[in-house]
């Protein structure tokens, strides 16, 4: 249920970032700040921030940062109102839950009865597996041939549905469930005669959500049957969305994060062998591609994924899809293969548990080199395919967010492709710069074979191709975030020319400046930034730093807590040359200075639009206005200059 907004911002207010880390991890006070240990990644030395003033973290090690909640989050795996509601604990606030409409008391009413019904089945199939004749000499039976024993069968609440045709039906319709909702859930299908069992003659694996709920149920076929399929599984339903979904997270959530690694198979059986021979970080798709939101739910316990799949090629093929989903997401992903006869279930039977570990240490592959192997395999000495398989890893590489990744994955690339590492840097560099442009909402150009000024220089990278106001653009809003409700003095010339001086503050200074000037923020992250603090200008409230660290839109609370944390990104600027003075010392010359590079920057970009559109107009009157347009900014460039020097030499 949803916390109320005013009281999400209480639960904010009243969280000590010291004290919520502080139960955690051993900090001590050094300078302004206290550090620890980083709870995030494996260290000796601290590097582990902790700023009360500001009430932020921030690890220098691994990047991790943000307020109380977000530690939560990472440290507890909690979601957003779960960490909420565990600070409101904490700091004993009470919250008062929304007053619900009709319509979403209908729908609490019938996700209520769901789960209720579920869990009725639930323990309806398990009784008759293990309590009736027929469940025993059938069902248990079933199981017990394929070599699955008591403790497992019981853990995952393995079940049997008798084969009469509306046993499960009947029995629930006695006990007061209705027609609608055994068929909403699934249950039961509406036939010529009545309602029937879906599951008549199956035997019932229920499927559990993250904190152990009964959310739908898969049941296997018993006998060979060309017309029914193998698995019958629950529709989706108000309590039930498959791409959420991974079989067997409630059960494998504790190991995958213990173990910093998740083993993703195919089938339910898979799960369970490897469970009943004692690996327990293992999840099932369910034989479904997998899906952005599976990836985030594994992405809560750990960032390492492990794909087993069988040996056939629906397996490789299988192991294909999905993958560059994963690693856009930051992720680690490893593919093993088993040997062509074998799948999860049936190679965990044979072998013992060391041999299986073993295996999928010494066979593990990192994606990128399971697809470049499995690829050029298919294309051989055909070079063009070999020339598409090339453009395929390259588009692979791409997703993967880290530069330093990518980096490491073109040279390997380039020694299993035999290829020169600089053309894959090209062809990545390429794909690199058509996505940011995308990102910042640039228009691409048409890129031809001949065209020689966009194919990029030796040695650079794209982080230095980035827009030439970046890094000037993060200072103002760092500026805007720190400093924003500060006021300053502004001295300007009025109607009569005269100097006055009024107090302004930081947000309004900066944020008329880059209007007046039609300087807007290109990043989009920035830009949102811009625009709440336009807005809130306007209504008179300028936002304090905590709003942005607690900021609702992800994207702005992580540039938050970054900006907010150190010197860090400073020694960044100090690297491209941007001149930064003590910020508490001199607020406004750091203003002005700011602004002013920032704006020399946009106008040195446009100057140089110009002089390239010179090189190619060839009609005299469309070159003098382009001349006396560059002249302009001429003007511009060096009365911002003047003022530069002015404002450097105060
Ligand atoms: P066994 O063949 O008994 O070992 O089962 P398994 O769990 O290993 O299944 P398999 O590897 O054949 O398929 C993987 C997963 O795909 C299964 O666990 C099911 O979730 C799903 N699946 C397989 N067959 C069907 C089907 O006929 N219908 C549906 N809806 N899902 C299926
Ligand atoms: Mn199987």
């Amino acid at each position: 249920m949803a916390i109320p907004r005013e009281t999400v911002e209480q639960i904010l207010q009243a969280s000590r970032i010291e004290e919520v880390v502080g139960e955690f991890v051993t900090l001590k006070k050094r300078g302004s700040n206290m550090w620890g240990n980083c709870p995030f990644h494996n260290e000796k030395t601290p590097s582990f921030s902790v700023n009360p003033a500001r009430n932020i973290f921030k690890c220098f090690g691994c990047g991790k940062a943000g307020d109380s909640a977000k530690f939560l989050m990472e440290h507890e795996h909690f979601t957003y109102p779960e960490a909420l509601r565990y600070l409101a604990k904490k700091y004993n606030i009470k919250i008062e839950e929304k007053e619900q409409t009709a319509e979403e008391i209908m729908q609490q009413s019938i996700r209520e009865k769901m789960f209720n019904i579920n869990e009725f089945a639930d323990k309806y199939f398990v009784d008759t597996l293990w309590n009736t004749d027929e469940g025993k000499t059938i069902g248990l039976q079933y199981f017990r041939e394929r070599g699955y024993l008591n403790p497992i069968i019981e853990k995952f609440h393995l079940g049997y549905s008798p084969a009469k045709w509306d046993a499960f039906t009947e029995y629930a319709k006695k006990n007061g469930y209705s027609d609608e909702l055994l068929e909403q859930i699934g249950f039961s299908i509406k036939g010529q005669k009545g309602l029937y069992d879906r599951y008549h003659g199956r035997v019932m694996f229920p499927i559990h959500s993250l904190t152990g709920r009964v959310i739908g149920f898969g049941g296997r076929i018993l006998v060979n049957d060309k017309k029914s399929p193998k698995y019958q599984n629950s529709p989706e339903s108000e309590i039930y969305d498959k791409k959420q979904t991974l079989y067997g997270i409630y059960f494998a959530k504790n190991a995958i994060a213990k173990q910093d690694e998740c083993i993703l198979v195919e089938g339910y059986f898979d799960v369970l062998r490897m469970h009943q021979i004692g690996i327990e970080n293992v999840v099932a798709s369910s034989g479904t591609s997998l899906t952005m939101e599976q990836i985030r739910l594994v992405k809560r316990y750990t960032k390492n994924i492990t794909m087993l799949y069988d040996g056939d090629a629906a397996g490789v093929h299988a192991a294909l899809r999905g993958t560059d989903m994963i690693l856009s997401e930051g992720m680690n992903v490893r593919v093993v293969v088993l040997p062509p006869e074998h799948d999860p279930d049936t190679f965990a039977k044979e072998f013992s548990v060391e041999y299986v570990t073993n295996y999928l240490k010494d066979n593990a592959k990192d994606f990128v080199r399971f697809k470049t192997e499995l690829l050029l395999k298919d294309a051989q000495n055909d070079p063009i395919k070999r020339g598409q398989v090339i453009r395929d890893i390259v588009e692979t590489i791409s997703v993967i967010p880290d530069s330093i990744f990518r980096i490491t994955y073109v040279k390997e690339c380039s020694r299993l492709l035999d290829m020169p590492e600089q053309t894959l840097t090209n062809e990545l560099n390429k794909m690199l710069r058509a996505k940011l442009k995308k990102t910042l909402g640039i228009e691409e150009n048409v890129v031809t074979e001949t065209d020689t000024t966009t194919t990029p220089k030796q040695d650079e990278t794209v982080e230095d191709q980035l827009p030439a106001g970046y890094y000037q653009e993060r200072e103002l809003v760092k500026l805007l975030l720190m400093y924003g409700r500060e006021m300053i003095v502004d001295e300007r010339k009025d109607e009569e020319d005269q100097l006055v001086y009024e107090q302004v503050s930081v947000a309004q200074f900066i944020i008329d400046d880059l209007k007046n000037d039609g300087c807007l923020f290109l990043d989009p992250v920035n830009r949102k930034v811009f625009d709440l603090i336009d807005r809130a200008i306007d209504e008179g409230n300028i936002p304090d730093d905590q709003f942005f660290v607690s900021n609702e839109d992800e994207a702005i609370a992580q540039l938050a807590a970054d900006l907010l944390s150190s010197p860090y990104k400073l020694d960044q600027w100090a690297r491209h040359n941007i001149f930064v003075l003590s910020e508490e010392d001199n607020l406004r010359n750091t203003v002005m200075s700011s602004l002013l590079r920032y704006k020399d920057l946009i106008i040195e970009d446009r100057r140089k639009a110009i002089e390239e559109e010179l090189k190619t107009t060839e009609e005299l009157d469309n070159q003098l206005i382009l001349l006396k347009r560059k002249k302009d900014l001429d003007d511009i460039r060096m009365r911002i200059n003047k003022e530069l020097g002015i404002v450097i030499a105060k």
